[in-house]
C-alpha cells in the first residue's frame, strides 16, 4: 500500500493560521486538488484533531469506498461515530495501522495530518510520497507540518506544478528510504 502525505502549508511550513481550522487559508485551487487526490484513495487516516475540524466534509456518506482511520487515545468514546468499513477511532500505532488496511487490500492511503499524526508517521517510515502545496503566505506560527520526532527525512522532487497564478505550487516528493 502506498502512503501519500497530503497537505497545505504557508512557504514557511505551518498547516494552520493562528487559531484558524486547517483549511481556512487554502486556495479554490487546492481544495480541488484534495478533493480530486482523495478520490484516487480507498484509504486515509488522520489524528483526532483534524477529523474534529473536517468531519462535515468527511461524512461517511461521501466517498463510501474510502476508508477512514482516526487516531485516538480513547478509541472507546468514539463507539457511536463508528460506520463498519468506513469510520473507525484507533489507538493502534502507525505501524499496526498501515498493516492493518495492507491486509485489507488497501491500495493507496492518504495522510491527511495534523502535524502529530504526521510526525508518528514519519518517524516510523511508513511515508512512500509526500505532496505539500505552498500556498503564497508566510505565517510565523501556528501548527507544522510535522511535529518534532526528531528524524530527517531525505525527498526526491518528483513533480512542481504551480495550480494556480499567484501562486498556490504543488510540490510532489518520493520519500527516499
Ligand atoms: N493545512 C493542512 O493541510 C492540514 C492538514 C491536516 C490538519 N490540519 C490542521 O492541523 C490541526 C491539527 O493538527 P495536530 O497536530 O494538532 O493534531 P492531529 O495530528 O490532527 O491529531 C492529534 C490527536 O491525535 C491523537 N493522538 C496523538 N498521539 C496519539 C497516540 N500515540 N495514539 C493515539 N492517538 C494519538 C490524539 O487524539 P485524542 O486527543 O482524541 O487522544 C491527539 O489529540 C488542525 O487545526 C487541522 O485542521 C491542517
Amino acid at each position: 500500500m502506498h502512503v501519500v502525505l497530503l497537505a497545505a502549508q504557508s512557504l514557511d511550513g505551518r498547516i494552520t493560521k493562528r487559531g484558524l481550522a486547517g483549511d481556512a487559508f487554502t486556495s479554490a485551487a487546492d481544495k480541488a486538488h484534495f478533493r480530486a487526490t482523495l478520490r484516487e484513495c480507498d484509504a486515509c487516516v488522520m489524528g483526532a484533531a483534524t477529523y474534529e475540524e473536517n468531519k462535515e466534509r468527511l461524512r461517511p456518506d461521501r466517498l463510501p469506498g474510502l476508508r477512514r482511520v482516526v487516531r485516538t487515545r480513547n478509541p472507546e468514546t468514539r463507539a457511536a461515530e463508528t460506520v463498519a468499513g468506513v469510520l473507525e477511532f484507533s489507538s493502534e500505532t502507525p505501524t499496526e495501522i498501515v498493516a492493518r488496511l495492507r491486509a485489507d487490500g488497501r491500495q493507496r492511503c492518504a495522510l491527511l495530518g495534523g502535524g502529530q499524526t504526521n510526525g508518528e508517521f514519519l518517524k516510523a517510515g511508513l511515508i512512500d510520497e509526500v505532496c505539500v502545496t505552498v500556498e503564497s503566505w508566510i505565517f510565523q506560527s501556528g501548527t507544522p507540518l510535522s511535529s518534532d520526532v526528531g528524524v530527517e527525512v531525505a525527498l526526491e522532487l518528483l513533480e512542481a506544478r504551480v495550480l494556480a497564478a499567484g501562486g498556490p505550487v504543488l510540490l510532489r516528493y518520493a520519500v527516499k528510504k
